[in-house]
């Protein structure tokens, strides 16, 4: 969830500043069940293990920092969707992560793919997944993009602009073939979250506007196209999204276009994408609703509407990435140095630096997401104290959890564990200050697989076309 009181209030203790939301725990050791994967608990020993692997021994092996997914919570949240919305289509939005192995498992568990670059959609065909269950995104997408898509047969392409239907009908009359498409469009909602996340306002890049116009123009030209077969309308409201309000309101107006277009035209449009976006526990105040209560909240809405307009019900689909893998992966970091800074007013902040840091996740400094965090070397008796965990890196804004209570031994050499770090840290990652980005590994029956091996300063080198040696 996205805080917007970063200052905080004298709130927690009375020499600590922290955010008014940020309880004191009763049990510091305790883990919160919804921060994380279903297989991690604390063993007797006090040390934190995954699917039956010790954090301490997971870390001997493959080192740190490390992202560590679940394979049995990923498998699971996956099928808990496909179920959750039966009869509908689920995509996986690789945005979130994507490599090879979680493509598979992503086909083996039922569901579709949505990719939005080249890359992704690069992944997905070398990980095999049928093209046929590809969906192809992005505003911008390149010539080349659109040619291997079309090449090898993807299920649809989500078109974004005027051009875009240009550039398609061109290369389809090229390769002598035809375009399964869908109009992304924007539906005037805003999603109550961050502005840089939320996508379906009118101020921004994406889609054709309903509100304008242009959504409708568009649909009657992909419509009349002998190269373009349009199967419906895309909308996605925005990201970390709490409730079905949003969602109500795009259905509404994306079901009013499908009648409107049936006036114009007289045919009755066969999908409709209502997107991704649902939001997941990143501490312990954020509380997201089921798959199963939001596809019976979804189930109504969009039967409601389809009565209303008087529409035969296309067929659904969505798009979640976070809320299938963000729960399933953890962060795993070393503490490095432990320094207790004066701010002023009798007050005192802790700072725990770890060897990570915003270039395995830019979330916190990108969107002023917050995090949890948990000791996972050991548990403590020590008294739970008001910390701030940050990274490496030159610069003060690389804060990985903001606020959090952690016991007040924490000293170098402990691990730190941060839940919920499997959706958006790695494939939003970077290279910043040089740093070799860390491996994915997952972890099934108490065995580790590495998933993305850990980049090393050779790798970051073979780019620099300087280096001699
Ligand atoms: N479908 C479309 C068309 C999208 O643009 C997105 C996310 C999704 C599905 C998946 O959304 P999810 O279920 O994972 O929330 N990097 C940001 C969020 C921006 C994501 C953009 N699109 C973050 O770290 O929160």
């Amino acid at each position: 969830m996205t805080h917007m009181h970063v200052a905080g209030s004298i709130h927690a203790d009375a020499t600590s500043p922290a955010p008014v939301w940020l309880t004191r725990p009763e049990d510091v050791n305790a883990l919160t069940p919804k921060l994380w994967s279903s297989s991690v608990t604390r063993d007797p020993d006090g040390v934190v293990s995954v699917a039956g692997l010790k954090l301490t021994d997971l870390a001997g092996q493959v080192g740190t920092p490390a992202y560590v997914l679940d394979e049995r919570d990923f498998r699971e949240r996956a099928r808990g969707w496909r179920d959750a919305f039966g009869g509908w289509t689920v995509y996986y939005a690789g945005k979130s992560f994507l490599c090879t192995t979680i493509a598979r498992w992503v086909v083996e568990e039922g569901l579709s793919l949505d990719v939005c670059s080249l890359g992704e959609l690069t992944v997905a065909l070398r990980a095999g997944v049928p093209p046929e269950r590809i969906g192809m995104h992005g505003n911008n997408k390149s010539e080349e993009e659109l040619r291997l898509g079309l090449e090898r047969g993807v299920g649809r392409i989500i078109v974004d602009s005027a051009d875009e239907i240009g550039r398609l009908e061109r290369l389809c009359a090229e390769l002598d073939t035809t375009a399964r498409v869908m109009i992304r469009v924007t539906t005037g909602v805003e999603a109550h979250t961050h502005e840089y996340i939320a996508t379906a306002h009118e101020d921004q890049k994406f889609g054709f506007s309903i509100q304008g116009g242009q959504a409708l123009v568009a649909m009657v030209r992909c419509y009349h196209s002998p190269r373009l077969d349009l199967l419906g309308i895309h909308s996605h409201i925005g990201s970390q999204i709490f409730d079905t309000n949003g969602f109500e309101v795009a259905a509404r107006r994306t079901l009013k276009l499908f009648a409107q277009f049936k006036e114009a035209t007289g045919v009755s449009l066969a999908e409709l994408d209502l997107g991704g976006g649902f939001g997941i526990a990143y501490t312990k105040e954020d509380d997201p609703a089921s798959p199963a209560e939001l596809a019976a909240g979804l189930r109504e809405i969009i039967a409601h509407e389809v009565r209303g307009f008087g529409l035969v019900e296309p067929a659904i689909s969505i798009e979640p990435g976070r809320a299938i893998v963000g729960p399933s992966g953890l962060a795993l970091y070393r503490v490095g140095t432990v320094k207790v800074v004066e701010i002023g007013g009798g007050m005192s902040r802790r700072y725990i630096s770890v060897d990570g840091g915003m270039s395995d996740n830019i979330r916190p400094a990108l969107y002023a997401a917050e995090y949890s965090a948990s000791l996972a070397s050991r548990s403590s008796d020590a008294e739970p104290v008001v910390s701030r965990v940050v990274g490496v890196h030159c610069e003060g804004g690389d804060i990985l959890v903001r606020d959090e209570f952690l016991p007040s031994d924490v000293r170098p050499g402990d691990l730190l564990a941060v839940p919920a770090a499997g959706a958006y840290s790695r494939s939003m990652a970077s290279n910043y200050n040089h740093t070799p980005r860390p491996p994915v590994v997952s972890v099934l029956d108490g065995r580790v697989s590495t998933l993305v091996r850990r980049e090393t300063l050779d790798d970051l080198l073979a780019l620099d076309a300087g280096a001699s040696d």
